[in-house]
């Protein structure tokens, strides 16, 4: 029974535990074609392209964005992307000759359709990654890369936007390949790396609940939460806000580290958390001095990071979630379960209807 939510309360609930599930199928899937197709199986010559664009709305713009800094570091492949509401209407220089990729969880959204249909007309070839493989956006594609995470009922999106990450990581290592811009060894340690995230996403969920209870229960006495990454986790801290608004209706914003300085810092005092997502990657240091000027100001921290950021120095924070340490370019993927199940048990505190949250629809197919 698709609409069946197990032993689980709540769709989201089940969508999150689902995700090692999923994600192993996804990345087998793309994997495969990876080792027996240069061209990934698809119409688009990434080889060849110039440039990559990217539009989509909401939870799937977010993973587009993740999407960008792999694109461009392991590809060497520039990307242009804006949410599709602003996307359609700026008229961008695009060459006819690039490529643009539309993510969208149910193939249907108005300002995503809208876009693909404007690049369509320039001449791009189009790149649909969407859930719904008999949706509009995926008819209307040249190449269609399927996200099979399976439905999803919950309104805020949880496994479709790892399932997303995962196709977006395999293609831009497969363009990367195409490109010659990674030595096979590299792509090799990638595709290793791309292979052990459903074991490192079974491991937290298998031991994260209880931790994530006390930290929601603290967050649902909050007004507002700040969100702050460098790099990948940058998207993924305004994942984190937006997961915890729609469903908690908590006030929330996700910045960069770097532009804390820039204003969010004023709003730093001893209620505000902040929620610092620093795997240890090449700009941990950098992200640990930004949370050291929140700490100085007195603001409560909660620092998500993994076993050897957490062994790297001493941390001045509220509250450390510990996870296991992986490869940098699965680290969003796993960060993710964090942030959607704080978003999830604080919206249970709250006592809110966090299947179907108030004012929000699963697809927006008006502009
Ligand atoms: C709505 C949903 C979000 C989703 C967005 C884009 O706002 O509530 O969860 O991320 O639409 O939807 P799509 O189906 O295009 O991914």
């Amino acid at each position: 029974d698709l609409a069946n939510k197990g032993n689980h309360r709540h769709f989201m609930e089940k969508e999150i535990y689902e995700q090692p599930e999923v994600i192993a199928h996804v990345l087998g899937h793309y994997i495969n074609i990876m080792e027996n197709r240069a061209d990934m199986g698809s119409s688009i010559d990434f080889a060849r392209i110039p440039s990559l664009a990217i539009s989509a709305c909401g939870t799937a713009y977010l993973a587009g964005l993740i999407g960008k800094y792999w694109f461009e570091r392991y590809a060497r492949l520039p990307v242009e992307i804006d949410v599709a509401s602003e996307f359609r209407y700026r008229e961008i220089p695009l060459s006819p000759q690039s490529a643009a990729l539309f993510i969208s969880q149910s193939g249907e959204t108005a300002d995503a359709l809208a876009s693909l249909k404007y690049c369509k007309e320039l001449g791009l070839k189009i790149g649909a990654v969407v859930n719904a493989a008999e949706s509009t956006i995926a008819r209307e594609a040249d190449a269609v890369f399927p996200i099979l995470a399976g439905p999803e009922i919950g309104v805020a999106s949880t496994k479709a936007f790892t399932c997303q990450l995962a196709v977006l990581a395999a293609l831009a290592i497969g363009a990367a390949k195409a490109r010659g811009t990674v030595t096979e060894d590299e792509v090799q340690a990638l595709v290793k790396s791309l292979a052990e995230t459903p074991r490192a996403m079974r491991q937290v969920l298998n031991t994260i609940q209880p931790e994530i209870e006390l930290l929601s229960r603290e967050l649902s006495k909050c007004p507002d939460v700040l969100y702050l990454g460098r790099g990948t986790s940058f998207p993924l801290a305004m994942e984190g806000a937006l997961k915890l608004k729609e469903i908690s209706y908590i006030h929330a914003e996700g910045y960069a580290a770097g532009e804390l300085k820039h204003g969010p810092i004023a709003l730093i005092d001893e209620n505000m958390p902040v929620i610092v997502i620093a795997p240890h990657d090449r700009f941990f240091d950098k992200t640990v001095s930004n949370m050291q000027e929140v700490a100085a100001r007195g603001g409560r921290i909660i620092l998500i990071t993994d076993e050897r950021g957490a062994a790297a120095s001493k941390l001045d924070t509220t509250h450390t979630i510990v996870l296991p340490a992986v490869d940098e370019v699965i680290a969003p993927m796993i960060f993710s379960l964090p942030i959607q199940l704080l978003a999830y048990h604080t919206a249970l505190f709250m006592g809110t209807d966090v299947d179907q949250p108030r004012n929000l629809a699963k697809s927006v197919t008006v502009e």
